[in-house]
């Protein structure tokens, strides 16, 4: 597959158009970004950690039966994908309070509630992607009540699965954000980066944290990190 031209440049990835109409090539950058890109940096070797990271867990996820947009990973820092229709809301799912969320509601982080919690943000860095509801989500055309069903479906499947395997990777999955896209056949799919950066991973041992946090809040040792969740995840889906 050959890449065509830049269609899309964001904050940590490139997408490309491909001689296939149905497939674009999405390439990991090395930029890491927080609040909006007050906070920059490159990160060495942390695209192609993301890179392979997201194409191991999208790729568990495939065979699981929760489809997304991934085909193949093409090389060390970019992925085959299936073109979708975006759609702009960001999926939340927590395990454990944390970040905003605590923030927003004055609760301790780490609190383990009996529930999983899912919120949706609307995608609008102008708007500073504001918290919505099912029915704002409705009312703003982005998707139906049943559409909104099967996300929530698609992102519960996809949370015990992925719980499940970070949890043999001695690794909590706290939360993490997702997104969704319509397929060629009208099918709703995960369309989206599953990485450190979109993850919150803390180290079930030593509750150590293994992810973007370590870059937020200037903890250090960010490649070292995102390099040793690659390397655990590569050595449980042997
Ligand atoms: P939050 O605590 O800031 O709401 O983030 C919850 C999870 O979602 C965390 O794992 C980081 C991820 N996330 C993104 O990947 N992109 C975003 O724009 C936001 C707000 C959160
Ligand atoms: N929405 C945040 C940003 O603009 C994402 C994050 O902190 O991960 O960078």
């Amino acid at each position: 597959m050959r890449e065509l031209e830049l269609i899309y440049e964001g904050k940590s990835k490139l997408i490309y158009s491909t001689d296939s109409n149905d497939r674009v090539v999405i390439r990991f950058k090395d930029d890491a970004t927080a609040f909006y890109n007050i906070k920059r940096a490159k990160i060495e070797n942390k695209g192609k950690m993301c890179c392979a990271i997201s194409s191991m867990l999208l790729s568990y996820l495939n065979k699981n039966g929760v489809n997304t947009h991934f085909v193949e990973q093409v090389d060390a820092e970019s992925q085959l994908c299936r073109v979708v229709e975006h759609i702009p809301i960001e999926v939340i799912v927590r395990n454990v309070i944390a970040g905003s969320m605590a923030k927003r509601l004055g609760i301790n982080e780490g609190i383990v509630p009996e529930n999983t919690i899912f919120d949706l943000c609307l995608r609008s860095a102008d708007l500073g992607d504001p918290l919505v509801n099912d029915h704002h989500v409705v009312a703003l055309g982005l998707a139906s009540y049943e559409d909104l069903q099967t996300i929530y479906e698609i992102s519960a499947k996809a949370n015990s699965l992925l719980v499940d395997l970070f949890n043999k990777a001695g690794i909590q999955l706290v939360d993490f954000k997702i997104e969704f896209g319509r397929a060629e056949d009208g099918t709703l799919v995960l369309a989206d980066e599953l990485t450190p950066d979109t993850c919150r991973l803390w180290d079930i041992d030593s509750g150590e944290r293994m992810d973007k946090d370590r870059f937020r809040r200037d903890l250090g040792r960010v490649r070292e990190t995102y390099e040793e969740v690659a390397k655990r995840l590569s050595n449980v889906l042997k």
